[in-house]
């Protein structure tokens, strides 16, 4: 700590976080075309609400989000933090500046001394790691930077860092073929403030690329915290739908959401007819309806939608206000906000369904692989 550290809640040290929320999305359109990634309804709530009071629960007071695409929905979901008992401020970046260039700019409404620690968080990340254990073992390492590592089966589409006994970090090897180690980059950084000043500003910049490799080279110290709690980056449509089904399920620790004991979630006014199979970890958003006899497993359906009689919804998502008519069958499908499937439409391996699109009566199969 600092010399001028300030005492937070409960006697702990006062601890802020820079949340990076800036991204397109682009592999989850068409659900970002009109709501970032970080805000999609996950289990209720926008998934970064998930985060946000887990990192809450482990001492974080105050959070600056580094915004830019659709940065006025983060303000206006959040607004100052009060509803989730904690202090929230807003950055926007004319241009994104990246990764690392997104925290040198958030950092100009920081509050803390040049040695505290700040902790650095992806907001489409759902991790079940101990924060506050990242955070003490970056205080007793004396570390400049501290990196949550997880542990995958496949490293070759992440960030490979290997460490040494000691835990210091020996390397980034980024998407690599042949990944030297299957500790991955979780996207959970703690820096000393100091740290952070030594991102170039005013540029697009890597940290994965770019920063880390440039501090390691440097001679700092940059420390591995290896936990294999639950973790999912949530990139794609297929990684949304296990999210969602994780929390729904309880696999996924989240403060917001109770977990389901009949694997399923009905929000506000969600109707699920009789003789309608409905679970294996769904979420049925407000006002949605799910007619007698549909079958739907591990799916998300967010508010207003509608799925009729017969039909079969398998880990797909259904978008606000779409409707998919009796008889029709998805399967790792993603339907548009608005969008209607016609009877007896098939509709699988990944198939996206643009918002408003309206497919026809006429029982065609339809599959992303052709
Ligand atoms: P894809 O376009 O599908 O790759 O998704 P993404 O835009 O979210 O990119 P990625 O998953 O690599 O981003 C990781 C995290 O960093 C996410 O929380 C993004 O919102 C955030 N992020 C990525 N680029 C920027 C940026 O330029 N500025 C800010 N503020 N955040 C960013």
């Amino acid at each position: 700590m600092g010399a001028g550290a300030r005492l937070g809640r409960r006697g702990r040290s006062f601890l802020e976080a820079i949340l990076l929320v800036g991204g397109q999305g682009t592999r989850l359109r068409p659900l970002t075309i009109s709501t970032p990634k970080p805000l999609l309804p996950t289990a209720g709530v926008p998934l970064l609400e998930h985060q946000l009071t887990r990192a809450r629960d482990a001492g974080v007071e105050r959070i600056v989000f580094a915004t830019s695409y659709r940065a006025e929905m983060f303000n206006e979901a959040f607004g100052d933090g009060r509803r989730l008992g904690m202090e929230f401020r807003y950055v926007t970046e004319d241009e994104p500046l990246g990764t690392a260039g997104a925290v040198r700019n958030a950092s100009a409404a920081l509050t803390c001394g040049p040695d505290d620690p700040v902790l650095i968080l992806n907001g489409d990340i759902l991790s079940g790691h101990d924060i506050s254990a990242q955070v003490e073992a970056h205080q007793k390492g004396d570390a400049q930077i501290t990196l949550h590592l997880t542990l995958v089966d496949d490293a070759r589409r992440y960030g490979s860092v290997p460490t040494g006994p000691d835990g210091r970090v020996l390397d980034f090897v980024e998407k690599s073929p042949d990944p030297p180690t299957n500790q991955v980059n979780a996207g959970c950084y703690v820096f000393r403030r100091s740290m952070i000043e030594r991102i170039p500003a005013g540029r697009p910049v890597s940290a994965e690329y770019e920063t880390f490799p440039m501090l390691l080279a440097d001679g700092e110290v940059i420390v591995g915290y290896v936990e294999a709690a639950y973790w999912l980056d949530v990139g794609t449509p297929a990684a949304f739908v296990r999210g969602a089904r994780d929390l729904v399920l309880g696999a996924m620790p989240s403060p917001v959401v109770t977990a389901s004991e009949h694997g399923v979630l009905l929000l506000g006014g969600a109707t699920v007819e009789p003789g309608a199979q409905v679970g294996g970890g769904t979420t049925v958003g407000a006002r949605s309806v799910v007619g007698a006899g549909a079958h739907v497993e591990s799916s998300v359906l967010f508010d207003d939608a509608t799925v009729e009689a017969g039909a079969r919804v398998v880990r797909s998502v259904i978008g606000e206000g779409a409707r998919i008519c009796a008889g029709a069958v998805l399967e790792d499908a993603v339907i548009g906000d608005r969008a209607i499937v016609g009877p007896g439409n098939e509709l699988v391996n990944g198939l996206r369904l643009w918002p408003g699109v309206e497919l026809p009566d006429t029982a065609v199969r339809f599959s992303a692989d052709g």
